[in-house]
């Protein structure tokens, strides 16, 4: 029998709803993205976000329902990312889910939000099964994670500081780019000098955390210095600099990560893993040691719902359920799945 997956999410900026089946198979994925609303201010303004969430969650649930040709009455389970992210955001998503699923009686199922970025690999790629390492990169994460089972993850290494994607959108910002600059730092860059600069090893000692502070400090010196001479700096070398140093130390501790484990599967999830930069530098790194490489194409990298149906879906399977007294939390040290 197949199984149908409602997925929600609203951690962040996008409301996101869509429809998979099977976990593997996406049937629609709406984004009513709130990013412009945002960029005005430099970055997201979480009550805007929760009462913009307000406004768009239900149409674009009944809109994800329609494109997938299925009614409510179809779905399986209810699936809403209830954490890590913005609570007031969170909560948008989690009570519609709740409302949802008490009047229909379909099952409510916890997702949580970094397992869904690892989950939007297995829409993208039939043939992956774990164990792999996943590299999970976005504005609010930076990780290693152990995925042992389909939903069963181990935290391996993480950023001492700020993630990968709080690095880059800052000195984006610096640079003029707008929000986010992620993407804009990345198309600016392209076919420009990586090696014009040289930065600081964003690492941590000599484990597998990251660290993202200093370089990021180090970037905004340069860039002061120059100010003080009035010096044009070349902006685009500079970006590829940047993107191409921590590129390379999320690639090698990955890399480093996975030969531990003895595993011969790497997966990137998450906003930076659309970075090009690192997309291109973990694909040399791992064939290097003849480790299969995962990458979600770009438009699920970002925030979205098909990542968090898939992952409720094997939640489901497994009998994970939530009742009404789901709640939504910021950080992933209080969440259960
Ligand atoms: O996963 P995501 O949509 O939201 C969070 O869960 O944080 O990630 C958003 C982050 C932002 O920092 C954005 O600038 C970054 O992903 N991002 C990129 C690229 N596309 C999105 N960073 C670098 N290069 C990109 N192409
Ligand atoms: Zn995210």
């Amino acid at each position: 029998m197949d199984i149908f997956t409602l997925g929600i999410e609203t951690s962040c900026d996008e409301t996101a709803c869509a429809v998979v089946k099977n976990g593997r198979e996406l049937l629609s994925n709406v984004i009513a993205s709130q990013a412009d609303y945002h960029s005005v201010f430099g970055g997201v303004v979480p009550e805007i976000a929760a009462r913009m969430h307000v406004e768009a969650i239900i149409p674009c649930m009944s809109d994800a329902l329609e494109k997938a040709n299925l009614s409510l009455n179809d779905m399986h389970a209810i699936c809403v990312t209830y954490g890590p992210g913005l609570v007031g955001a969170l909560l948008v998503g989690v009570s519609a889910a709740k409302g949802l699923s008490e009047i229909s009686g379909i099952p409510l199922v916890p997702v949580n939000h970094i397992n869904a970025h690892i989950s939007a690999n297995y829409l993208a790629h039939p043939d992956l099964q774990p164990p792999f390492v996943t590299l999970v990169v976005s504005g609010g994460h930076s990780e290693i994670i152990n995925v042992s089972d389909w939903n069963t993850f181990e935290f391996i290494a993480g950023t001492r500081d700020d993630a990968a994607g709080e690095a880059i959108d800052k000195i984006a910002r610096v640079l003029g780019l707008g929000y986010p600059g992620g993407p804009k730092m990345d198309n600016i860059a392209q076919n420009s000098d990586s090696s014009r600069f040289a930065f600081p090893k964003p690492s941590a000692g000599n484990g597998l955390d990251f660290s993202f502070s200093g370089i990021k400090t180090y970037a905004l010196n340069v860039l002061h210095q120059y100010e003080q001479r009035n010096e044009k700096i070349d902006i685009p070398s500079f970006a590829a600099s940047y993107q191409s140093a921590i590129a390379n130390v999320l690639s090698e501790n990955a890399v480093e990560a996975c030969l531990q484990l003895g595993y011969n599967t790497i997966c990137i999830a998450g906003g930076v893993s659309a970075n090009s930069f690192l997309r291109e530098r973990i694909a040399e790194t791992a064939s290097k040691y003849q480790i299969n490489i995962y990458m979600p194409p770009l438009h699920l990298c970002t925030d979205n719902a098909a990542m968090v149906a898939a992952a409720g879906y094997y939640n489901y399977i497994k009998g994970i359920r939530a009742d009404l007294s789901l709640n939504a939390y910021p950080s992933i040290q209080h969440m259960k799945d």
